[in-house]
């Protein structure tokens, strides 16, 4: 992995950008449309590595599509012909590149095929725990095994078959366990319930209503019905509100800064990070105007001003999880403390996140405590320039480019910065675009 990004300060963020579109929901589409009775145009896809390994794997298993407006690599309009459920056996194995997205939600639906198939990654996805995947599927009745280096890694073997339906109770507040089990659910008879121990992104259960797959979710529990038809339909994803984390950030922490999101994302259970910026003190106006496939998009409007340091509530926690390292910069630059716990699972995404902030906030002169499960940030310092390293994790790569946007002396390299390309692959053209206002 090599190329960097190179960033002096800047006196304010201001201008207009539309981030492309969301990760989580790009996979999604990409999983749904495939097993549909139908063809279905999907538009404003993110056309980065993560989604096209999935739409790749899709491909694999017998799924055409067509790019309507794109490139191969990075398509961002186009039809997916579903296949009414009736996936084909892989002639090799999946690749998954870097993402646990893809590797995950892939798993729930192969779990529930007549067919073997091995789902591999990169290094750091062949690092990452896929047992809490496991676990659930394999009482459902699939069988699995994992080959990699570390125990319980991919590459994961997975020996497909009839499911029996379960009720789950899911010991983290994971996202891709729980869709894993609904999307194996669909394939089960009778009632499949996930049981989460706290709310965490629904696009899941969101997606499955709005293809037809009725899924009924009362509080924590999570139920879909097995035998559902999944009903082709058009779909428009909404920009990545956790790519546009790094600008709403950049532009809250500085006084004078005027900002203008549009077409983002608006899931309540992504937008935790707008909460906890406006208890810091920013100055934030988010305006639903499309709420499509029950997903909310709209405009985010930010106005810069000198923020104040927030203990962050252990129940936002799940629905801010991504943004918890730009959150940290905010932190630095805040008066007074930043407090971030309850995240020990920041410590198995990409990288271990809590080391990685930590590590690259200190080079840049910030004091911080790291624990277990987060941090305290003595927050009221400038940062400096200073040579940082991604380690190989996009958010990290991004969150550290806006914090040397942010110092107050010195520039800042972060090596590394390839892996930028897996979840925001024009992040280098805005980044110039708002260089240069
Ligand atoms: C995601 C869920 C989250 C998140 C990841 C995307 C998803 O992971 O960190 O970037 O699309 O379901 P967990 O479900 O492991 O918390």
């Amino acid at each position: 992995m090599s190329e960097s990004i190179k960033v002096s300060p800047l006196k304010k963020i201001s201008g207009e950008l539309a981030v492309p579109g969301d990760k989580s929901i790009s996979h999604r589409a990409a999983i749904l449309a495939g097993l549909s009775d139908g063809p279905c145009f999907v538009e404003n896809f993110l056309p980065s590595e993560d989604c096209v390994n999935t739409l790749r794997a899709m491909g694999q298993l017998g799924i055409r599509y067509e790019i309507e407006n794109g490139t191969e690599d990075h398509p961002i309009n186009l039809t997916i012909h579903g296949c009414h459920g009736q996936l084909e056996a892989p002639k090799k194995e999946l690749d998954c590149g870097n993402s646990g997205t893809g590797m995950r939600l892939l798993a729930g639906v192969l779990a529930a095929q007549e067919f073997d198939s091995v789902l591999i990654g990169d290094e750091s996805l062949s690092s990452r725990p896929m047992g809490r995947i496991i676990t659930p599927l394999a009482e459902m009745g699939a069988q699995f095994e994992t080959k990699g280096k570390k125990p319980g890694c991919a590459p994961l073997h997975i020996t497909g078959g009839t499911l029996s339906p379960i009720t789950y109770e899911m010991p983290m507040a994971s996202a891709q366990v729980k869709s894993a089990v609904l999307l194996a659910g669909m394939f089960a008879p009778d009632k499949t319930t996930v049981i989460q121990p706290a709310i965490n992104r629904d696009h899941t259960e969101r997606m499955l209503n709005s293809f037809g797959v009725k899924v009924r979710t009362e509080g924590n529990t999570i139920s879909v019905y097995g035998g559902q038809k999944v009903r082709a339909r058009d779909l428009v994803v909404p920009g990545d509100i956790s790519s546009a984390a790094f600008w709403i950030v950049a532009a809250a922490c500085v006084p004078g800064s005027r900002l203008l999101m549009t077409n983002v994302g608006l899931n309540p259970t992504r937008t935790a990070l707008l909460d906890v910026l406006v208890r810091m003190g920013a100055l934030i106006k988010d305006h639903v105007h499309h709420n499509d496939g029950g997903e909310a998009r709209g405009n985010i409007e930010v106005i810069g001003r000198q923020l104040k340091g927030t203990e962050i509530k252990p129940e936002e926690i799940p629905n801010l999880i991504d943004e918890v390292p730009i959150l940290a910069v905010a932190g630095a630059l805040a008066e007074g403390r930043m407090t971030i716990r309850n995240a020990a699972e920041l410590r198995v995404k990409e990288t271990d996140r809590i080391e990685t902030t930590t590590e690259n906030l200190r080079l840049m002169g910030a004091d911080v405590h790291e624990f277990e499960d987060g941090m305290i940030i003595e927050g009221g310092q400038n940062l400096k320039g200073a040579p940082l390293d991604s380690f190989g994790d996009h958010r990290i790569a991004m969150a550290f480019t806006i914090a040397g946007l942010l110092a107050k002396e010195g520039s800042t390299t972060i090596a590394n910065t390839a892996c930028v390309a897996t979840s925001y692959p024009n992040f280098s053209e805005h980044l110039k675009e708002i260089s240069q206002r």
